[in-house]
């Protein structure tokens, strides 16, 4: 069993619309390869909404901040494809870079507002990179749904936004946070963390839930978030790029909760960057601590 991989726009435009006039629902799946349980997620809930399913893999040079980043990053296609083979994936579409920016190619998508603070603050134009792709990726596929993951909050929003702002008819589907059992995140990046880093590195999310329970039962924002703060360098982390409640629809920052919202988080465990989030929601919403389900059943 093997997936068919694709390799130009005409090409899968073609199979596009085959299935379209058998009446078929489309979904994309957008990734860079490497992929691990955390896509493998995305991509079991694009086969469960949809009857067929593109997963796409291109390693985007536009949203690296450096050129040493990009080259380090894995390209593993037959490890990917061999993953998507079995799960009954439809098409690998596995662009080259001169497919995706052939020579000559001057547009940049740019999202303000949800682009801004957090990861914005930090990578300069990365969001403008994921932007650009990811507009080019929905086009190219013209799916009737896409799958984001979670983990990535402030791309999900910057998806979200730019959909919205440029009318892409697609519907943009967002899935929970895979987690190892300790509960690190799942990300391509933890294969890279020293045996010592990787026994540190679930802090980070332990830390979040548990600023978030106490900022949902009604602990003041700024005191709990200064505790988790100084806690996560505590417990070994280098260095703190951000740790902030945000408010979960467009992302503005938040001193009190006083409507759903995310605590974000990145920080660095020697040479790698590692991001977090976790959603805080107030209490009238359940009556708990304000923990949502999703993060009760996440712990
Ligand atoms: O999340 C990713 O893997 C990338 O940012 C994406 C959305 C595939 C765009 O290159």
């Amino acid at each position: 069993m093997s997936v068919p991989i694709v390799r130009t726009v005409p090409d899968l435009r073609a199979r596009v619309r085959a299935w379209r006039e058998e009446g078929a629902r489309i979904a994309v799946v957008p990734t860079m390869g490497a992929l691990h349980e955390g896509h493998l997620s995305l991509v079991r809930a694009a086969l469960r909404r949809a009857d067929r399913v593109i997963v796409t893999l291109f390693v985007n040079p536009k949203q690296f901040n450096s050129a040493s980043d990009l080259a380090a990053y894995p390209r593993t296609e037959e490890e990917d494809a061999a993953k998507l083979a079995p799960l009954g994936v439809d098409i690998l579409y596995a662009p080259g870079a001169e497919e995706m920016y052939p020579e000559g190619f001057a547009t940049t998508v740019s999202v303000g507002d949800v682009s801004e603070g957090l990861c914005g603050a930090f990578r300069p134009g990365h969001f403008d990179g994921v932007a650009t792709v990811v507009t080019k990726l929905l086009l190219q596929a013209g799916a009737d749904l896409a799958f984001f993951g979670e983990k990535d909050f402030q791309q999900l929003q910057v998806v979200r936004r730019l959909v919205r702002d440029l009318d892409i008819p697609v519907e943009i589907v967002a899935c929970p946070t895979v987690r190892e059992e300790d509960g690190l995140a799942i990300s391509s990046r933890n294969v890279r963390l020293s045996e010592t880093e990787r026994q540190i590195a679930p802090k980070l999310a332990e830390i979040l839930r548990l600023a978030a329970g106490r900022i949902g039962a009604g602990a003041p924002v700024d005191r709990t978030l200064a505790d988790a703060r100084s806690a996560i360098l505590a417990a070994g982390y280098a260095r703190l790029e951000y740790l902030e409640l945000r408010s979960e629809e467009d992302l503005a920052p938040l001193s009190t909760l006083d409507r759903p919202a995310r605590l974000l988080a990145a920080a660095w465990l020697g040479e790698i960057r590692l991001i977090d989030n976790i959603q805080v929601m107030p209490l009238p919403q359940n009556g708990l601590a304000g923990a949502s389900d999703r993060q009760l059943e996440e712990g």
